[in-house]
């Protein structure tokens, strides 16, 4: 295998996308989500790498970026993500609704949140956790919200509502936004759930009639967009269908998206226990994984250096390149003869040692077959990537911490070809 140093690769300017505000176009900002895509690399990868006939495919969908971008672009795309709450915010920024009959619906919620009566809204069982994150009135309004919510029966419908309600429901709850960690914040200023409802679903309808109205100029309404609840270790998606493969795996240890989206997962029963729905997202601290084997070589002498410094960290960091293994096995299986798959992937540091995922996945990519690659480094704008971490837990953490240390700077874009 020829042997590319990842670290001496020059930062390429034209992929850095310095001061370029993609974030807040389209449907892209109906709902925030941790390591979110830049649209603009998305859009470049599209137009670079696809053609109007090729599916494109987001194995670790997210928020939907990948998603949304392609059908800017006309092309077919699947997203397929573990989480449910992805699932359902993806499914609303990639299918705009008939904008006037969402405007119809929008008056009559305002109408039914202006009759709202505390004294028949009192003591509803929603979840215990519920009760720890919010006040008994926010609590009770919120279930009123999502009731009327609930009642609208036409499913695009109410599952725009449904996203917007699941967006503000931190900034609603004691929850600290700063962090990317479950917490509470004894010095919030909670906001009210109505009126952060109203404001917010007021910017997502602008948003989705601006789209609506993109798409059907260019015919690109009925442009094939399915998202799967699956995992992306073993996908329904068909053998050798895939034009290209976007996508950027979770990080190491860095978020747990089970935690992160919890005040939605427990509002909208998509789940009853934490501890189960943690289990199948890659990355995670939780996975139950206990092999401590890895087939890359890179990926092995990452996971011994880690054994002489941790145990438990040495077994995560190997569920993790394991788990991606089973992710590039999958890749070739689905991908097209000639297709592609185009990886943002960064490295990182544990306890002092290099996490070098951009090399292991670039290594197990090659592996399972892939062939004729370009390796591209980014710099990231500070503001999109969280860059300080704890030096022990490697988990992100804030300036303050006196053992933080900065990651991400810069990551790259892996393009490989079947
Ligand atoms: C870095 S985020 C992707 C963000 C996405 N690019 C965007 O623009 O929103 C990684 C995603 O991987 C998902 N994920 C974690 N484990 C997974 C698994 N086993 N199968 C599918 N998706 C998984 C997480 O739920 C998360 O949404």
């Amino acid at each position: 295998m020829r042997y590319i140093d990842f670290e001496n690769i020059e930062v390429c300017p034209e992929w850095c996308f310095n001061n370029v505000r993609s974030v807040e176009q389209w449907t892209h900002g109906y709902h925030r989500y941790p390591a979110k895509f830049l649209p603009n690399l998305v859009k470049k990868l599209i137009e670079e790498q696809t053609t109007k006939d090729d599916t494109i495919v987001d194995l670790f969908a997210g928020c939907g970026t990948t998603l949304v971008e392609s059908k800017i672009h006309g092309r077919a795309s699947i997203g397929v993500d573990i989480n449910p709450v992805a699932e359902l915010i993806t499914k609303v920024k990639t299918n705009p609704v008939e904008p006037a009959m969402l405007s119809l619906y929008f008056e009559r919620i305002a109408d039914a949140l202006d009759k709202y009566n505390p004294l028949e809204n009192e003591n509803r069982m929603v979840h215990e956790r519920i009760d720890y994150w919010f006040s008994p009135e926010n609590k009770a309004r919120i279930a009123f919200l999502y009731d009327t919510v609930l009642s609208i029966k036409k499913r695009p419908v109410q599952d725009f509502f449904l996203v917007s309600l699941s967006h503000i429901l931190k900034n609603c709850s004691r929850w600290l936004q700063s962090s990317t960690k479950p917490q509470i914040d004894p010095n919030k200023k909670i906001t009210d759930p109505f009126s952060t409802f109203q404001l917010h679903t007021k910017q997502m309808l602008k948003k989705n009639e601006e789209f609506y109205l993109y798409l059907q100029e260019n015919k690109y309404l009925d442009t094939k967009c399915e998202i799967k609840l699956e995992d992306a270790r073993k996908t329904s998606i068909g053998t050798n269908s895939v034009g290209a493969v976007i996508t950027s795996p979770p990080y190491v240890t860095s978020y747990e998206y089970a935690d992160i989206h919890q005040l939605t997962a427990y509002w909208y029963n998509y789940v009853a226990n934490l501890a189960e729905f943690r289990k199948n997202f890659i990355g995670t601290f939780y996975s139950q994984n206990q092999q401590m084997e890895c087939n890359s070589k890179n990926a092995q002498k990452i996971v011994s250096e880690l054994q002489t410094k941790d145990e438990r960290t040495a077994k995560e960091v190997a569920n993790y390149f394991n788990d991606m293994e089973a992710v590039g096995k999958e890749m070739y299986r689905i991908v097209k003869k000639e297709g592609c798959v185009c990886i943002v992937i960064g490295n990182t540091t544990i306890k002092d040692v290099k996490i070098k995922s951009a090399e292991v996945f670039f290594e197990i990519l090659k592996s399972v077959g892939f062939k004729r690659n370009t390796v591209i480094k980014r710099s990231i704008p500070h503001k999109l990537m969280p860059t300080i971490r704890d030096k022990d837990s490697g988990k992100f953490t804030k300036l303050d911490n006196t053992n933080h240390k900065l990651v991400y700077p810069e990551e790259y874009i892996l393009i490989l070809k079947k």
